[in-house]
């Protein structure tokens, strides 16, 4: 299969390579991922996260997989398990489903790589279309509050809301982007704060909770968020926190914005109380680790709810920033995102 290589992600000699997202910043450690179990590790870890690249490392696998020689009843078989991984993002989902059909080819060999291959080359686009949608929304001096991390990272391309982030800096509209720490997994504090410091983008951390503080005193311009799923009457699943944002900026009057690929709707799930929500371990609510260590402050058995995504209601959104242009709240209400009817 061809070199490919994207800011996490790379294909060498025919094996797949994640940039390991819980080491960073402070170690850059590419980890191999030969199998179905180890790639679903490095999930489960967050090793390799966010919406779409989950999907494409998944399908890169595969790629490579069918490329070795394994059988159609194996790949079924490591697609099953690796649709099992994350039950949030829906990205996986959508990008399965079409490894899935190019796995029913006569020559599924081919068709799986330029499957796998094509879905890589669509997300670097698409983060290119997500961006020109989503730079006009953003004014000259805006100071802006972003959540979890959505960049290059995250993505095969520029990132989606990061992404718009960073083109609406290039063209000097962005005063300022405040960066969520984003608890309990600290991907603004690890991943954001990096990437847009790797970038030179003026920026500032600041824990979870300073957000409405820093709003009440007339400091953010916007807040602008990624999504694991978007429901068919625009509620989102983001990152958990996202919907206090949410609530704060419309409180406070604050334009709040989703960016995402078409690859994160999902026009079958009505709203975003059918979205299932992954429930993730309690050692990362009762402390933290990483390449530093790991540290744990809670009493020992404390109970512990950690789920790791929360629904925004579209309501509180003042617009959807997807590939294909910008949505506005009377183009959902209108049913934009439901599955189409047939005549
Ligand atoms: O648990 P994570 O780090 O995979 O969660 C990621 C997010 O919630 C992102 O906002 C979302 O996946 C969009 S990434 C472009």
């Amino acid at each position: 299969m061809q070199t490919l290589q994207t800011t996490s992600l790379k294909i060498i000699d025919n094996q797949l390579w994640i940039l390991d997202q819980q080491a960073l910043p402070q170690q850059k450690n590419w980890l191999i991922a030969a199998t179905t179990e180890q790639l679903v590790d490095h999930i489960h870890a967050l090793r390799v996260r966010g919406a779409p690249l989950i999907g494409l490392s998944a399908s890169l696998l595969l790629a490579i997989q069918a490329r070795q020689g394994m059988s159609r009843q194996a790949l079924t078989e490591s697609l099953k398990t690796l649709r099992a991984s994350r039950p949030t993002a829906v990205n996986l989902m959508n990008n399965l489903d079409r490894m899935l059909q190019a796995l029913s080819a006569e020559d599924y060999v081919t068709a799986m790589v330029t499957e796998a291959l094509r879905l890589t080359g669509e997300d670097r686009q698409l983060c290119e279309h997500i961006a020109d949608a989503g730079t006009p929304q953003i004014p000259a001096g805006s100071r802006i509050l972003t959540h979890c991390n959505t960049g290059g990272l995250a993505t095969a391309g520029i990132g989606t809301a990061l992404g718009v982030i960073l083109r609406a800096w290039q063209q000097g509209n962005v005063a300022q982007v405040w960066v969520g720490e984003t608890r309990p997994l600290l991907q603004g504090g690890r991943l954001t704060a990096w990437e847009l410091s790797e970038a030179g983008v003026p920026c500032q951390l600041i824990t979870d909770s300073m957000a409405a503080a820093l709003m009440a005193e007339g400091k953010v311009d916007a807040v602008w968020v990624g999504a694991d799923r978007i429901a068919a009457n625009g509620d989102v699943a983001n990152k958990i926190g996202t919907y206090s944002l949410a609530v704060l900026a419309h409180y406070h009057r604050i334009p709040f914005y989703v960016a995402a690929p078409h690859t994160t709707l999902d026009r079958q799930c009505p709203s975003g109380s059918h979205i299932p929500i992954e429930q993730r371990a309690a050692s990362e609510v009762t402390g933290v680790s990483g390449s530093f260590g790991t540290v744990s402050w809670a009493p020992e058995n404390i109970r512990v709810h950690n789920p790791a995504f929360d629904v925004t209601p579209a309501a509180l959104i003042s617009g959807w920033v997807l590939d294909t242009g910008m949505v506005t709240p009377q183009q959902v209400a209108g049913g934009i995102f439901r599955p189409a009817v047939a005549d």
